[in-house]
Formats: structure tokens, C-alpha cells, sequence
């Protein structure tokens, strides 16, 4: 099957120090594609790459279009959206004018409509609209996150940490979300966790990062023995040293 993105020799520096070298990931049409890692270890930056966030060595192929020099505005109009680690949601706007901003470029119709199908999502937030967006929890504002970028139809989601922060059964009730809405749509996610037993029921696929590479990549049926979970834990210890 045709993938969707296709990244390869991907490197970025921030100013002389190499955050990411030479990583390749895949992500097929529909598939949600986890990156693991400790902290520091460049999945932000990996996220960011594809996003148009950074100056990035490297070749991304979105949709057999070569992504090059693409702004990071270009690449959301042809489908590629990022969710930033900590929400960054406007907090002083409100909920409906935080979704609007993330349908800047639609007509008023679609707007509506996009609006409507994100509410319809996390009726948390529904009930809300009209309230400032610092008025939310911290899983509402992740919701409300997560629905800005819905608004613009993405077909690549790049979603960085959605449960940080959050109290497990708000984890849960994110996770479910997620679910849902990949089972709504054919929108493809690439997943920036932490958590291995979250990213489990929701990845196809998962690349161990560690020191800014890739040093593992396993389809989602061979992570579920013990041996998986060795890989993880290392992936994880490995960045300490
Ligand atoms: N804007 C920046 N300027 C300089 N260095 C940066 C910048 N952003 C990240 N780094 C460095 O690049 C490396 C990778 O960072 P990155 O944010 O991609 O890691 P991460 O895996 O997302 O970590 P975390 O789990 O803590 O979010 C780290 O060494 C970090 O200190
Ligand atoms: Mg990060």
C-alpha cells in the first residue's frame, strides 16, 4: 500500500548541536504511527520537521508531493496539522473562537460545519463555547487542542503528548476520543507519548527514538510480549546516558 508520509534522512540542528540525524519513519494511510522515547530525545523535534516547525535536512514525501521548502501554512492547507506539547490554546479567547482560529482559511459554511462535528466530539467542550479557554480543565483544554486542528480537515495529525499533565481517566477519555475520530475518518496520526500502554491501543506502529534516531520500529502485533516492553524500557533508559 502507498504511504501517506514518507520521511527519510531527517536532521535538525539547533544552532550547532543536532537535535535529530538521519531518521526515516513511514506512515500508511489511516495508520496511527507512535514515537517513544525519553525526554530529550527529539520526538518534538521529529514532530516539528514534518510540521515545517524547523530548518530540516532531509526528504518528506506527503501524498507523493515532495514537501522541500514548504511553509509550515502550506503544509496545514494540503493536510498536515501539529498539536503542540502544553496546548497552547489562545486562553484569553473562547472555546468557539479558538476553533475558528484553527479554520482561519475556510468559508463560513465549512466553518459551521467543521464546528459542529468537533463539538459534536467532546461535548466537554460544547457546553462551553462562548467561555474563555482558561476556564477549562486540562483535559478539556487538550480536547479543545486537539479539535482546533480538526477544524482544518487534516489528513496527518502530528499530536504531541495529548496526556501530559492529565489525570489518568482524563487519558482515558482523550484516548477514546482519538479513537473515534480515527474510526470517523481516514486521518492518519503520527503519536508523541510517553505512555507505552496508552500508545499501545491506539498505534499501528511504533519507532523507538533515542538521542535524536530511530532505534527500533516494531508493527503494533510484535509489541505485545515482554519483549516489546524491554525495547521501550530501554529506548527510554538509553537516553540518560
Ligand atoms: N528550541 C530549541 N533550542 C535548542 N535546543 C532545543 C530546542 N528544542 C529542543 N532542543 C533540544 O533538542 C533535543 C530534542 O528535543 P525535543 O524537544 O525534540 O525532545 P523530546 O523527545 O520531544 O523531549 P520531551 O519528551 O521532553 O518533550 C533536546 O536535547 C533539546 O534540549
Ligand atoms: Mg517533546
Amino acid at each position: 500500500m502507498s504511504k501517506l508520509l514518507q520521511a527519510q534522512g531527517l536532521s535538525v540542528s539547533y544552532g550547532i548541536l543536532p537535535a535529530v540525524r538521519d531518521v526515516a519513519i513511514d506512515v500508511g494511510p489511516g495508520a496511527v504511527v507512535a514515537l517513544l522515547g525519553a525526554n530529550g530525545a527529539g520526538k518534538s523535534t521529529i514532530l516539528k520537521a514534518i510540521a515545517g516547525l524547523v530548518p530540516t535536512q532531509g526528504e518528506i514525501i506527503f501524498d507523493g508531493e515532495t514537501l522541500g521548502t514548504l511553509s509550515t501554512r502550506q503544509r496545514v492547507r494540503r493536510g498536515i496539522v501539529y498539536v503542540p506539547e502544553g496546548r497552547q490554546i489562545v486562553a484569553t479567547l473562547s472555546v468557539g473562537e479558538n476553533l475558528t482560529l484553527g479554520g482561519y482559511h475556510l468559508d463560513r459554511p465549512t466553518l459551521r460545519q467543521r464546528s459542529e462535528m468537533v463539538l459534536g466530539l467532546f461535548p466537554e467542550i460544547a457546553n462551553c463555547v462562548h467561555s474563555p479557554a482558561w476556564m477549562l480543565s486540562g483535559g478539556e483544554q487538550q480536547m479543545l487542542a486537539i479539535g482546533r486542528a480538526l477544524m482544518s480537515g487534516p489528513r496527518l495529525l502530528l499530536l504531541d503528548e495529548p496526556s501530559l499533565g492529565l489525570a489518568p481517566l482524563l487519558v482515558k477519555r482523550v484516548f477514546e476520543r482519538l479513537n473515534t475520530i480515527r474510526q470517523m475518518s481516514a486521518l492518519s496520526v503520527v503519536l508523541v507519548e510517553q505512555n507505552f500502554r496508552m500508545t499501545m491501543q491506539l498505534a499501528d506502529d511504533v519507532y523507538f527514538v533515542r538521542s535524536g534516531g530511530i532505534v527500533g520500529h516494531r508493527g503494533a502485533a510484535e509489541l505485545q510480549g515482554p519483549a516489546a516492553r524491554e525495547q521501550a524500557i530501554e529506548s527510554y533508559l538509553g537516553a540518560a546516558h
